[in-house]
């Protein structure tokens, strides 16, 4: 039974339900977007955190998303509802073959006041790319932003105001038959919680010190790198480990066939300037289709400067430096936005890049992505949507 009829007059009704407070909810602008979701507030909002001192990660808002799929029913049952710890059989699937996507997007509140999303459809068809790979069904995109919308419009509160924060969004969903034998789970649960962030790394903008791997590998053709997918994270953590070790924030992935040819940086894209071009890989299977990476691209293309998605190795690199040609490196991703590299490790050749300091087009390229997202920018792109 399909559970999302188009309501005209955008009423979000309260479950009837419970000690919880009952509320209906009347939600301005296109939150909801015309699917009826029911709310449960909840009976004990939280303080909220100093909006100077937030901790990429560690605080969650009052309430969250959450909607079951079945073979019967599909995708239904979608409702906010107090944040609230999940209770999961010890024998769910997605605790013991990680059949798990997730997104991350962020919310920004305006100086004029608006909540303004970026490109949350980009996450939408990314998530359903994502579930395609690890076989977990589709959800109707237009859905999937209305909840977002929704959940973000209910918690807007927690939007921080501080420079430099945001609202981030995870959207998620996870494998909830209770079966130890592998094969596609039958049943899903699709949530998204919320919480205020600050910089991703705690330097803010500082230049990080990165590790190139040589040793562990993060993607190869074939498996799940272009998607975002929980496994990919396990895989990667005890190489962030032994780089955190050796006193480097992050590692650069090389491909998993050659170990020669650049493919990301930590959880995000990467970005190479060299002699005046602007470098990254190209999408062959194994780079994930950040979203940030693409605004990236398009906005060089916008201001006219050289930007080439293309194969280069980590010798290229280390040659452009000796021939002083190696102007910027800089990862790109939604948590971090712009984060420029201000040095480099391979096989204990230590390189630093533009002195260690931000360079001219990492700096562009954040002040407006950031101006964009807050609005402060008016976009040539369309790129913001508002709740
Ligand atoms: C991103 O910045 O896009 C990420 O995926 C980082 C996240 C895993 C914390």
């Amino acid at each position: 039974m399909e559970n999302y009829k188009p309501n005209q007059n955008r009423s979000f009704s309260a479950t009837p339900d419970s000690g919880l407070r009952k509320q209906i909810f009347l939600l301005k602008g296109s939150a909801g977007m015309g699917y009826d979701f029911k709310i449960t507030k909840t009976a004990n909002a939280k303080p909220k955190p100093d909006p100077n001192n937030l901790v990429f990660g560690t605080v969650s808002t009052d309430h969250m998303f959450e909607m079951s799929y079945s073979p019967e029913k599909g995708w239904h049952d979608g409702q906010i509802v107090p944040y609230a710890a999940l209770q999961l059989d010890p024998a769910t699937a997605v605790l013991h073959y990680a059949q798990l996507m997730f997104e991350g997007l962020k919310a920004y509140r305006s100086d004029d006041g608006r909540i303004l999303l970026f490109r949350p459809d980009k996450n939408a068809e990314r998530a359903n790319i994502s579930n395609d790979r690890i076989c977990i069904p589709r959800i109707d995109e237009e859905l999937m932003i209305a909840a977002i919308k929704a959940i973000v419009a209910v918690d807007q509160d927690w939007i921080p105001d501080a420079k430099d924060t945001s609202l981030y969004i995870r959207p998620f969903v996870i494998a909830t038959d209770t079966y130890l034998g592998v094969r596609p789970s039958s049943n899903f649960k699709f949530y998204i919680i919320l919480g205020p962030v600050g910089p991703y790394y705690k330097g803010g903008l500082s230049p990080t010190r990165i590790l190139v791997e040589d040793n562990y590998v993060r993607a190869v053709s074939g498996g799940t790198g272009f998607a975002k997918v929980g496994g990919n994270y396990a895989a990667s953590l005890i190489s962030q480990q032994e780089a955190l070790k050796k006193g480097y924030q992050q590692v650069l992935w090389l491909d998993g066939i050659e170990r020669r040819y650049v493919e990301e940086i930590g959880t995000s894209n990467a970005f190479f300037k060299i002699d005046g071009e602007v470098l990254t890989p190209p999408l062959t299977g194994t780079i994930l289709p950040g979203i940030t990476r693409d605004s990236v691209i398009k906005l060089l293309q916008h201001w006219g400067e050289p930007v080439k998605e293309e194969r280069f190795t980590i010798e290229d690199v280390y040659k452009a430096h000796e021939a002083g040609k190696l102007e910027e490196v800089f990862a790109t991703g939604t948590a971090a936005v712009i984060s420029p590299v201000g040095e480099l490790c391979w096989k204990d050749k230590v390189i630093l890049i533009n002195d260690s300091k931000i360079g001219k087009t990492s700096q562009k390229l954040y002040d407006t992505l950031t101006g964009i997202q807050t609005g402060k920018i008016k976009g040539q792109f369309g790129w913001t949507v508002e709740v």
